[in-house]
């Protein structure tokens, strides 16, 4: 797969290790950004990584900034995006099973190195359950996003 990734300048240290982890698994990477200490605005780097998701160009993304809050916010602005911000393995799972997310966001300030790679390996791995519930669930999502968008 090819997976998007983008940080604010509270997450660069983790976007290295959450990058080695995607190349490990044989992934492909696209990195936006950012890469220095200077403070930017994470609204600038969910904007590209979810514009390449929900465009089909990149497979997946994942966005990192101090607790992964804002950049969440911003990615479920994005029509087509469900973004799950996530600092446990369980939920990493389930939100692949049961939301079919498709980037993961995490906070750097939050949860150490490790997890947060383990966390990445488990939500690029697991698929979607494509059960009956869950895809209607997902279709309401959608018609929410669609019921907006007409306005
Ligand atoms: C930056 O200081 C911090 O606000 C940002 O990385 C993020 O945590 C926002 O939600």
């Amino acid at each position: 797969m090819k997976i998007a990734v983008g940080t604010d300048h509270a997450g660069v240290r983790l976007k290295e290790d959450i990058i080695a982890v995607i190349q490990e698994m044989g992934h492909e990477v696209v990195d936006v950004g950012c890469s220095c200490a200077d403070s930017v605005d994470y609204p600038d780097y969910a904007l590209p990584v979810c514009e390449q998701v929900a465009s089909g160009e990149a497979d997946r993304g994942i966005l990192i900034c101090g607790t992964g809050i804002g950049m969440s916010i911003a990615a479920n602005k994005v029509p087509g995006i469900r973004c799950a911000l996530v600092h446990d393995v369980f939920s990493a799972k389930a939100t692949r099973e049961h939301n079919d997310s498709n980037v993961l966001a995490m906070g750097e300030r939050v949860i150490g190195p490790g997890l947060a790679q383990e966390i990445a390996k488990i939500w690029l791995d697991t698929p979607f359950s494509s059960g009956e519930r869950h895809t209607q669930r997902v279709g309401k999502i959608k018609a929410i996003e669609d019921r907006y968008l007409q306005r």
